[in-house]
């Protein structure tokens, strides 16, 4: 039986229980620091399992040892961006938080495959492997499924094609410098560069950078997490099964790309190891030059949360 525990059991952290447990594939220990939270939200998630017809075990807890020997721990503590509030205001307060809790599952789950969620991401997954000095392939980042996803719906909407022929791809950090792919984006096969305007396309991608933001904007209070709470359910998918599926995720670049020591997005091959292996595809110089600057901004927020926590 495979056990995957997931770290917040706010917005996110219960959708991503709800998607794993639904979908059957694994038993899940939600935990937080709020009492009555996880349990709450782990008791309706078990009361909807004879509807659902699953018989997936969802323990709500505030004790670290309810996750001990877990395959996957995934990770979304933290605050949540409020509206006119950046991804890298949370810096600070999110760092201290991932810290401590990648520190705390890591004691009870040794050989468990780290998937981040918490924002800043980029930065948040590169901490998370810090703190764990676990092997690169078995710390991810969780942002550019999302991302992609919400690229492939906006594609299907100005197309007014189905979703189940849509692949989009999304590389960079998960932040207004994400870069995404029109030419490696496809309708079954047939680039998106090929379907409409260079201006549609331009506008899609825009809409796709500031996917996160129109989400928030709507809420008012709080962000997305049932796009974000899927993209996370899918990469537990791929891994629990080992499918090998390609798929945009947050990982060590370790030279690829030209980019070193840092977390970003890169097409990633993900199975049972975690990253099985990182793809580089042939980038033309305005994609190469984007996917740079985005991670040179990525290098200025580690700079800065390294501050930040020596200042702490
Ligand atoms: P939320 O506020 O609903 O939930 C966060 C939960 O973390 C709360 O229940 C809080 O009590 C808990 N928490 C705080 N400190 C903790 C600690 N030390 N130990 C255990 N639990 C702790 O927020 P939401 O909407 O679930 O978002 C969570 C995070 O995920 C945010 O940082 C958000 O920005 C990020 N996010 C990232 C996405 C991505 O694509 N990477 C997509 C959507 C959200
Ligand atoms: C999002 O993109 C808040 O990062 C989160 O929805």
């Amino acid at each position: 039986m495979s056990k995957v525990t997931v770290v917040g059991s706010g917005f996110v952290g219960a959708t991503v229980a709800q998607y794993v447990a639904e979908k059957d594939l694994a038993d899940v220990v939600l935990i937080d620091i709020l009492e009555g939270i996880p349990q709450g939200k782990a008791l309706d998630l078990l009361e909807a399992a004879p509807v659902n017809m699953h018989g997936r075990s969802i323990v709500g807890t505030n004790s670290y040892a309810d996750t001990k020997g877990s395959d996957i721990v995934v990770i979304t503590a933290g605050i949540a961006r409020k509206p006119g509030m950046s991804r890298d205001d949370l810096l600070k307060t999110n760092a201290g938080i991932v810290q401590s809790v990648a520190k705390e599952t890591f004691k009870h789950s040794p050989d468990a495959i780290f998937i981040v969620v918490t924002n800043p991401l980029d930065v948040m997954a590169y901490l998370t492997w810090q703190t764990t000095k676990l092997p690169t392939n078995r710390v991810i980042g969780m942002a550019g499924v999302l991302d992609s996803a919400r690229f492939a719906a906006f594609i299907g909407m100005e197309l007014n094609v189905s979703v189940e022929d849509i692949r989009a791809m999304v590389l960079g950090g998960h932040g207004d410098l994400m870069v995404p792919l029109p030419r490696f984006s496809t309708v079954n096969g047939i680039p998106i560069t090929e379907l409409m305007s260079k201006e549609r396309v331009e506008a899609l991608c825009q809409r796709t950078r500031d996917g996160g933001a129109e989400i928030v904007g709507l809420l008012k209070s709080g962000s997305a997490y049932y796009a974000p709470g899927a993209s996370v359910a899918q990469m537990v998918e791929s891994i629990l099964r080992n499918k090998n599926r390609l798929l945009p995720c947050a990982v060590q670049a370790d030279g690829k790309y030209g980019i070193k020591d840092i977390y970003i997005g890169l097409p990633t091959v993900l199975g049972r190891q975690g990253v099985e292996r990182v793809i580089e595809l042939k980038l033309n110089s305005d994609e190469e030059a984007a996917l740079k600057k985005s991670a040179d901004a990525i290098k200025d927020h580690i700079n800065l949360m390294n501050q930040l926590l020596v200042a702490v």
